[in-house]
Parts: structure tokens; C-alpha cells; sequence
């Protein structure tokens, strides 16, 4: 496939929605417009969304974009970006900060720091990663989310956590404190035994007794119910385990990642339009393009690393059906990837645009033109 045209084309469009979004940390298309979804914080008892957990992507997508092309306009918006969610560290607004400070500050001031080292980026990465680490558990796992109306969720951890940890393993590399890695690769482990199933498919929640660490049960979270295979959740997991066994070169972490990728290769369906969960009924079909294309950047790198040839056929094919079929490329609106879902059961973020879709769309075609900052 023609990446490089894709590209040129979102590059485009992007100029264009920068110029109409200036000040705005876009989180979701809605016909065709960003919306920064302000509300999306409040079940934390925070009256402000600056906390939301894709925050750092609409900033990530500009590393991405300015690492490939130079131009000092995506530059700005990580700049704008990083000041405005400054404020996350407030007192304010630190209640609503959670796990996801790995996917917040990773894209965000890591990339940028990777880039220009710029030091008050490179703290403020470090300053992610400990509010991170400060969510370990030593009975072994990091909790994931807060209070949510009364349920204290103190032994939830989730798959999703698995991209998160990349950020510890960078703390550690540029601290040289073991801490951090350490934290990652202890998560790690507890992960790969309680939320894998033996099929290779995952548990989006997993629960622990948060004074003993031990597994309690798993929840359906934003898959179609216990028991089913979210999509995403099955991308995240194949992502995950691959970056850690990258930070770490313990083998049983790739076999993970290999066992999740196979199960999910074996529920893609023929046409390449990825269902929010591979075990949902037939009807209604409801599509998840985020997770076809994390599936494809995580295929990728898993094919560069064990030289199988399946995953990156797997991988091109995946993009070449959001090219076709799921992408918007006209500069006249914002979003890129069309039929993101949020959750299965979830209403208003049913088929609509997200910006971490996009994020990941662009990452993989970068992947495909060697032309990528690796953050992960
Ligand atoms: N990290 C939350 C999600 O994937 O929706």
C-alpha cells in the first residue's frame, strides 16, 4: 500500500483542523467536528474533562506528524498541549488523574522529549510515571481507575494498563532508578496470569483482593460481557506484552503477545471490519476501527520482531480496509478514522470518530515507511 499518499493527505487535512480546533484537546468526532468532551471527567467527582485519559493524543498525533515532516506548526500544538494539561497536577483536578497517565504523557512529552530534549517535557513525563507508580499495589498489580459513586474499585486493574507501563520502563532509562521498571514488570507478570485466558483471548477487568492480590474475578468492562474478547482489549494485550518484552527480553511476555494475536487473527472477519468484541452476536453489528488499527501497529512490530510474515500481511490489510472503507481525508472535517467504539453498551460513543483511532492509523502507516518515533 501507498502509505506515504495516505499520509500526505492527512497531513492536509490535519493543517486544516488545527487551524479550526486552536486551544481545543479534541477527544471525539461528532458529524464530522472535535468535540473535547468537558463532561467526560465528571463520574470522578472532577467538573472538568482536562483529566480524560486520550488526552495526549491529539498532541501525539503532532510528534508524530512533525518527526516525519519538520513543519513548527504541530510543534506548537505539543507545546499549547502540554501547558494546558499542566493543570491535571493541581489540586483541583488531581483526584481525577488514574492509570492512564502512560497514554496521557507517553505520546505527549515523552515524544516530544525524544525529539527536542527539552527538560520541563522530560518532568513531565517523570512526574506521569510516578503518579503511575504510586498506584502499584505490592500485592502485585496497579490499580486502575478511582471511586466510581461508592465503588471504590480498589482491585480493578485492566488490560488496558499493559500500554501504560511502557512509560515506567522510560522512567527507568532515563532516572536509571529500577523502581520503576520494576513496578512494570512485576504488573506484567500478574497480568499475563490473571487477565489471558487459555484461548489467547482477554478479560478487560480483571479483580484482586487489594490486601492480598488475590484474583477475585474478571468483569465484561467495555467488551459485550464477561466471558467475551473485546477488540481493543485484545490490541492492547498484543501491544502491551510485545513492548514489554522489548524493555525487558523475558520470552514468556512475546509468547503472550504471539498467544493474543493469534486469537485475534483467528476472529478477524472476512471483510476486515473489526467488531467491538470478536464474541458479539451478529446483530447489530456494531465496528470498532480504533481496535483494527492498534491491531495493525502492534502486527507490525510483532512481525519486525519474530520475522513472521503473517502478522504484517495481516497488518496491511487491516489499513488498506480503513483506507478504503473507514476514513474521511476531506480538510472540510475534523477525524480521520470512521466506526470507533467506545464501549459495546455505551450510547453516545457508538460508530463516531476518536482521536487515539486517528493516533493509531497514522503510527502504524509511519511504522510501514520506517519513518516512526517509537515510543512505546
Ligand atoms: N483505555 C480505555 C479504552 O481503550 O477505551
Amino acid at each position: 500500500m501507498d502509505a506515504v499518499s495516505i499520509l500526505k493527505k492527512i497531513d492536509k487535512k490535519l493543517m486544516a483542523s488545527i487551524r479550526r480546533n486552536k486551544g481545543a484537546i479534541p477527544a471525539v468526532t461528532l458529524n464530522g467536528h472535535y468535540d473535547n468532551r468537558a463532561d467526560s471527567n465528571k463520574e470522578f467527582g472532577v467538573d472538568d474533562g482536562l483529566c480524560w485519559w486520550t488526552n495526549g493524543f491529539w498532541g501525539g498525533i503532532a510528534n508524530l506528524m512533525y518527526f516525519w515532516t519538520g513543519n513548527p506548526v504541530y510543534m506548537d500544538v505539543v507545546k499549547e498541549d502540554e501547558e494546558l494539561l499542566d493543570r491535571c497536577y493541581t489540586p483541583s483536578l488531581f483526584p481525577g488523574l488514574h492509570h492512564d497517565t502512560g497514554f496521557m504523557w507517553l505520546p505527549l512529552s515523552v515524544a516530544r522529549y525524544m525529539q527536542d530534549k527539552n527538560e520541563e517535557s522530560k518532568n513531565r513525563g517523570l512526574m506521569a510515571a510516578t503518579v503511575l507508580a504510586g498506584r502499584f499495589n505490592p500485592e502485585g498489580f496497579i490499580r486502575a481507575w478511582n471511586d466510581n459513586n461508592g465503588n471504590k474499585r480498589l482491585g480493578w486493574s485492566i488490560i488496558d494498563s499493559m500500554m501504560n507501563i511502557s512509560l515506567l520502563y522510560w522512567a527507568t532509562a532515563v532516572t536509571a532508578d529500577p523502581r520503576f521498571a520494576k513496578i512494570a514488570t512485576i504488573h506484567a507478570s500478574t497480568t499475563m496470569k490473571n487477565a489471558v485466558r487459555e484461548d489467547g483471548s482477554v478479560r478487560h477487568i480483571t479483580e484482586y483482593d487489594p490486601q492480598t492480590g488475590k484474583y477475585v474475578c474478571e468483569h465484561g468492562g467495555q467488551g459485550y460481557a464477561e466471558g467475551s474478547a473485546w477488540t481493543r482489549g485484545q490490541s492492547w494485550g498484543i501491544y502491551g506484552f510485545l513492548n514489554a518484552y522489548k524493555h525487558t527480553g523475558k520470552k514468556e511476555f512475546l509468547d503472550t503477545s504471539e498467544k493474543i494475536a493469534e486469537f485475534a487473527i483467528s476472529h478477524i472477519p472476512g471483510s476486515y471490519h473489526i467488531p467491538v468484541d470478536y464474541l458479539q452476536p451478529e446483530e447489530p453489528a456494531i465496528e470498532d476501527s480504533t481496535a483494527a488499527a492498534i491491531t495493525a501497529s502492534a502486527l507490525i512490530d510483532l512481525a519486525k520482531e519474530t520475522g513472521k510474515k503473517k502478522y504484517m500481511e495481516v497488518a496491511v490489510r487491516l489499513l488498506e480496509v480503513l483506507d478504503e472503507d473507514r476514513s474521511d481525508y476531506s480538510a472540510d472535517t475534523d477525524g480521520i478514522l470512521l466506526k470507533c467504539t467506545g464501549s459495546y453498551h455505551g450510547t453516545w460513543d457508538r460508530e463516531i470518530g476518536f482521536v487515539y483511532a486517528d493516533y493509531y492509523y497514522i503510527e502504524a502507516l509511519l511504522k510501514l515507511e520506517n519513518k516512526c518515533l517509537m515510543i512505546w
